[in-house]
């Protein structure tokens, strides 16, 4: 089968490489793709974004799948688009995929479809702000309604930020604060069949010890030694199910990932937000560890017979990664700076490879940082110590001028 890929981040060169190791696969390309998804797939430098280029591409390639990584082009319909050509596709409509690009329509699903989630209130008015604000209290959950790359929310002491990012935005979701260990849980689904995926757990703040502001995620490993073996039949049971029942009874089936970002509060599982695709960096220690041949079960979701699809195999070892981001991410980054040692890394780790998000080839060769989040370094391991020490080990060969990455990701597992 021959696969397309659209997307360019470290999550797109995670698919790719479980894809480009996959025996079903006999060609891979990818749109536009990255300096080093350059080195496992025919690039094409396609806008991703424009549905209809990506299908004319798709159909050129005689492609049999069709995969789409980011947010942005799902909610801009791009699925659609590659589905009308009659081409399989993995990836939600634009209609399904706004459970993740309104967050109001996300807590409108969950309420009818009855899956726990933090109380909150849709505003658009300063007085509706300032009353919602005072209902919650301190700590302050402000959250963005549209798409914004993972920094729309705002979580804070301080009610003059709170005030000061919510009157910002349109129109905002302003909820009760949920405390407790984070989860990031991805789901196969075809909008009638939900296949979960295993958990990991994401790093979202910028700084060691979560300090600093809110970004993509700087790190991630799974499993979660510490979570109860039940908690994904739970999700299943109680979140992912319902919400995949809710959207196909309202004429918009979720076919696709459907990723439920959870917290574990005192009073049960709680879900933070949804997303439409596979999570950033944690698909990278997901599909790490993932030993079912990817394409076939993409495939299965994109034509609906996931049903009869047998049971994924999971390797039963561990796997971190660490992001590399620019200097002054998740500000406005740096971009056109060196990156040295690349090739270092799998001599130094054998268990440790680079996957590349904002990087790009210079004609003579040089690799530099074009992007916020430049690489992700992963490892694999028996235990997650085991992965984390060997993933610190690669990290270390990598030079980045003026680069930052945490040291702390799954430090204290
Ligand atoms: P989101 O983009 O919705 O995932 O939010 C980004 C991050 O903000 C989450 O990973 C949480 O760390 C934090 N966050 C979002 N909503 C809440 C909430 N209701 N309570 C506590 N923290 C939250
Ligand atoms: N890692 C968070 C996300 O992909 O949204």
């Amino acid at each position: 089968m021959k696969v397309l890929v659209i997307g360019g981040g470290a999550r797109e060169h995670a698919l790719c490489r479980s894809l480009s190791l996959d025996p079903d696969v006999t060609a891979l390309h990818c749109a536009p793709g990255n300096a080093g998804i350059a080195e496992v797939a025919e690039l094409h430098p396609v806008d991703a974004l424009d549905g209809a280029a990506v299908a004319d591409l798709a159909s050129s390639l005689g492609a049999g799948l069709v995969v789409v990584g980011p947010e942005a082009p799902l909610v801009a319909g791009v699925a659609d688009a590659v589905r009308e050509r009659g081409i399989p596709v993995f990836g939600p409509s634009a209609e399904a995929a706004r459970l993740e690009g309104s967050k109001a329509f996300a807590k409108d699903v969950m309420a009818t479809a009855g899956v726990p989630t933090a109380r909150s209130y849709v505003c658009t008015t300063p007085e509706e702000i300032d009353e919602a604000l005072d209902a919650f209290g301190a700590p302050y959950v402000v959250k963005d309604d549209g798409l914004a790359a993972g920094k729309g929310v705002v979580v804070t002491e301080d009610l003059q930020v709170a005030r000061e990012h919510a009157l910002a935005c349109d129109q905002v979701v302003i909820e009760e604060y949920l405390d407790g260990p984070e989860v990031s849980l991805f789901a196969v689904t075809d909008g009638e069949t939900v296949v979960p995926l295993q958990p990991a757990q994401d790093f979202k703040r910028a700084l060691d010890g979560d300090e600093g502001p809110n970004t993509g995620g700087m790190g991630a490993y799974s499993p979660l030694p510490w979570a109860d073996p039940k908690l994904v039949d739970e999700v299943l049971a109680t979140v992912l199910q319902p919400t995949v029942d809710e959207l196909r009874r309202r004429g918009t089936p979720f076919s696709g990932l459907l990723y439920a970002g959870l917290a574990i509060t005192s009073r049960g599982v709680r879900v933070i937000e949804f997303n439409a695709r596979f999570g950033d960096p944690e698909t990278q220690v997901v599909l790490a560890r993932l030993r079912t041949p990817l394409s076939g079960l993409l495939l299965a979701a994109a034509n609906g017979t996931l049903a009869t699809f047998p049971p994924l195999r999971w390797s039963d070892g561990a796997a971190v990664t660490v992001v590399i981001a620019s200097h002054n991410y998740p500000g406005t980054p740096r971009t056109g700076d060196p990156i040295e040692g690349l090739d270092e890394v799998s001599e130094a780790e054998p268990h440790a490879y680079v996957l590349h998000a904002g990087t790009a080839r210079r004609e003579s060769g040089e690799v530099v940082s074009a992007g916020g989040r430049v690489l992700s370094v992963v490892a694999t391991g028996e235990t997650v110590a085991q992965a984390r020490e060997r993933v610190y080990a690669a990290v270390s060969r990598v030079r980045l001028d003026g680069g930052h990455h945490r040291r702390d990701i799954a430090a204290s597992i």
